[in-house]
C-alpha cells in the first residue's frame, strides 16, 4: 500500500485545519443537505441547525466562510421513496450531496475543506449502516457499496471522505480504490473509535437514519470498552491508510481521545455529537452562558489532544468570536 502523507499538506486550508494549534482553526461545521430548492427546514431537536437544499446551503456556507469557517462536513439526506436495501442513491452523482460538493469546489477551490459522510444508513430502507444478509449486517457485502459511495464523493471533489460506518477493512478498500482511480490527493477521515452511543438521537432525526429495527451494536463499539480496543482500532485504521483518526462522541470519551492521540501518528478529530450539542442548547439560559460552556468544552477537547473539532457550535462560536 502506497503511503500518501502529502494528503494532509495538500492545500493551505487543510494545513490550517490540521496543523494550526489554535481552536478556531480546528473547527468544522456539519451540514445536512436535502433535495429541492429553497428548502431550509429547522431540526427541532437541534436548535440553530437545519436541513438545506443545495442553493440554501451555498448561501449558508458563504456566510460561514466570511466568518472564517473554512472546513465543512456534509451529510446527504435521502428521501424515503429513494431508499433501498443497498443504499444505491448514496453513490449517485446527481444527488444533492454530490452536487453541493461540486458547486462548492467550483466556487471556493482549495480555500474550502470539504468532508463528506460515507455510510449506508441514510440511504437504506432499513436504516442500517450495512447491507443486510441472513438478517445480519454483512461486513464484506457492505465494503463495495462504501467504496462506490466514496468514489462518487471523490469524483465530486471532496477533500476527505468521512467513513462513519464502522465496517472492518473499509479504509483499506477505499484507499485501494482511490489509488487505482487516480484520487491520490483525496483523504480518508476514519471514524476509527466510534461508540454505540445514545447521544446520536437528534442526528438520526436530522438525517432520517434511525434503524427500523435492532441497533448498531454489532459494529459500533461497546460503551464499556476500554483503551485496548480503541487503540487497536485507531492503529489499524492508520495502517490501512487513514489520514485522520476520529473519536466519537467527544465529551464522555476525553480519556479515550488522549490515549488515541498518544498512540497514533496521524491527526485526531473529535465529534461533538448531536446529543451533546442539544444538552448545551437546552441547559444554557442565554448566549453568555452558552459561550462559557462551549469554551470549557472546546478547551477540554484541545487539552485531550484533538487536532480537529467537529461541532454544531462552530457557527455561533466563530460568528461571535468566542475563540479569538
Ligand atoms: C452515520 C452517522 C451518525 C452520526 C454521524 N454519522 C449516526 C449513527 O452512527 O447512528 C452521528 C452524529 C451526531 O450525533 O451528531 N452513521
Amino acid at each position: 500500500m502506497k503511503k500518501r502523507p502529502r494528503i494532509n499538506r495538500w492545500t493551505q486550508s487543510r494545513r490550517d485545519l490540521i496543523f494550526s494549534p489554535t481552536i478556531k482553526s480546528s473547527l468544522v461545521q456539519p451540514h445536512f443537505v436535502v433535495a429541492g430548492n429553497g428548502v431550509n427546514e429547522a431540526i427541532e431537536s437541534m436548535p440553530g441547525i437545519s436541513r438545506q437544499s443545495v442553493d440554501v446551503l451555498l448561501e449558508t456556507i458563504a456566510g460561514d466562510m466570511e466568518n472564517g469557517i473554512c472546513s465543512h462536513m456534509l451529510f446527504g439526506v435521502v428521501e424515503s421513496h429513494e431508499k433501498d436495501p443497498m443504499a444505491s442513491k448514496a453513490s449517485d452523482s446527481e444527488m444533492p450531496l454530490q452536487r453541493a460538493v461540486l458547486q462548492l469546489k467550483e466556487k471556493y477551490g482549495n480555500e474550502i475543506v470539504l468532508m463528506t459522510d460515507v455510510c449506508l444508513c441514510t440511504a437504506t430502507d432499513h436504516g442500517h449502516c450495512g447491507v443486510i444478509h441472513n438478517q445480519e449486517i454483512d461486513n464484506d457485502l457492505t465494503i463495495p457499496e462504501l467504496v462506490r459511495i466514496s468514489l462518487s464523493h471523490a469524483e465530486a471533489g471532496a477533500d476527505y471522505i468521512s467513513a462513519s460506518d464502522m465496517m472492518d477493512g473499509r479504509v483499506k478498500a477505499i484507499r485501494k480504490a482511490f489509488e487505482s482511480e487516480g484520487y491520490t490527493t483525496t483523504g480518508i477521515l476514519s471514524y476509527s473509535v466510534k461508540y454505540a452511543s445514545s447521544f446520536y438521537g437528534p442526528f438520526r432525526d436530522a438525517a432520517s437514519s434511525s434503524p427500523s429495527h435492532g441497533d448498531r451494536k454489532s459494529h459500533q463499539m461497546d460503551i464499556r470498552s476500554g483503551y485496548k480496543e480503541a487503540i487497536s482500532e485507531a492503529n489499524g485504521d492508520e495502517k490501512e491508510g487513514a489520514d485522520i483518526i476520529m473519536v466519537k462522541p467527544a465529551i464522555s470519551y476525553l480519556d479515550v481521545v488522549r490515549k488515541v492521540a498518544d498512540a497514533v501518528n496521524k491527526p485526531v478529530a473529535v465529534y461533538n455529537v448531536s446529543g451533546e450539542y442539544s444538552m448545551v442548547m437546552s441547559s444554557s439560559k442565554d448566549i453568555s452562558e452558552r459561550k462559557a460552556m462551549v469554551q470549557e468544552i472546546f478547551y477540554s477537547f484541545n487539552r485531550a489532544g484533538a487536532d480537529i473539532i467537529v461541532s454544531y457550535h462552530t457557527r455561533e462560536a466563530m460568528s461571535q468570536k468566542w475563540f479569538d
